[in-house]
């Protein structure tokens, strides 16, 4: 029997206190519910969805209780399990009070990092939190680092592993002096040492659909469903790509086979009608 297991890796939706909320110029919870349409229509059903961070909350509008509803609101609509990963604009224990997420197992009992596992067709997910409230770049606390090794070293099969900030530098000059895992070097050092074991490592906050392979290990970013960022951008706030659809990513697995298939939102909006 060939094992297949398909889910939806979304990013960045940015959310605000109410539907009409704009963030940068982009009204969100319009644009989430466009994508949740599509992911209904998909004709493979996904089993799950995974959300790397951000889901409400930006410079102008932190996240609250108001937002995560909101959040909630829409996303229940999907009738899949939902996991969550904490971003820089995320409140994780906002997050974790009004999200509803599928069976997990949580790793670190603290209500403000969000770390945990979950399993579907017998492939384990890890769900890692580098996030510092408001603080751009990342940073993975020694315990996660040791939970990472300790799962990574028991694993009999491939394991998927999801943060919302890029683990490794990406060629993007300024994304990468200040967007990444600032202790990744120690956290590198553990994916290399069980590569064989890992199906791919998966991240957002860079608001663009990028697939990076270095040394063996499959990296892949999904798109914001608001706006996408400009990689060649040198300075904050960072430029918009403009050319770069809104979308999410599809994602199968089939053996030892790993596809990532981007679907863009063609919907073209205009703002305060
Ligand atoms: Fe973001």
């Amino acid at each position: 029997v060939t094992r297949r297991l398909s889910f939806v890796h979304i990013s960045d939706t940015h959310l605000g206190k109410t539907f009409e909320y704009t963030c940068r110029g982009s009204c969100s919870a319009q644009k989430l519910e466009s994508v949740v349409e599509s992911i209904h229509r998909l004709k493979e059903k996904p089993e799950f969805l995974i959300h790397t961070g951000d889901v409400c909350g930006d410079k102008e509008s932190p996240a609250e209780a108001a937002s995560y509803k909101l959040a909630e609101s829409l996303f229940s609509q999907l009738k899949i399990p939902r996991f969550f990963v904490a971003g820089n604009h995320d409140d994780p224990e906002l997050l974790q009070m009004h999200l509803q997420f599928g069976v997990r197992t949580v790793l670190v009992e603290d209500i403000k990092q969000l770390v945990y596992k979950f399993e579907f067709e017998g492939i384990q997910s890890l769900v890692l939190d580098a996030s510092i409230p408001g603080k751009l770049s990342g940073f993975l606390p020694p315990i996660q680092l040791e939970i990472l090794e300790q799962e990574l070293r028991q694993a009999s099969e491939r394991q998927l592993i999801f943060l919302h900030y890029p683990p490794l530098e990406l060629g993007a000059k300024w994304m990468d002096k200040e967007m990444l895992v600032t202790n990744r070097n120690a956290l590198q050092e553990i994916l290399l040492c069980y590569r064989t074991k890992i199906a791919a490592v998966f991240f957002g906050h860079i608001h663009h659909s990028q697939q990076f392979h270095k040394n063996g290990i499959f990296y892949v970013a999904a798109p914001s469903t608001v706006f996408q960022f400009s990689l060649a951008s040198r300075s904050r706030p960072l430029d918009l790509d403009e050319e770069a659809p809104c979308g999410y990513n599809l994602v199968t697995l089939e053996e030892d086979l790993v596809n990532v298939r981007t679907i863009v939102m063609r919907t073209t909006f205009t703002n305060n009608q």
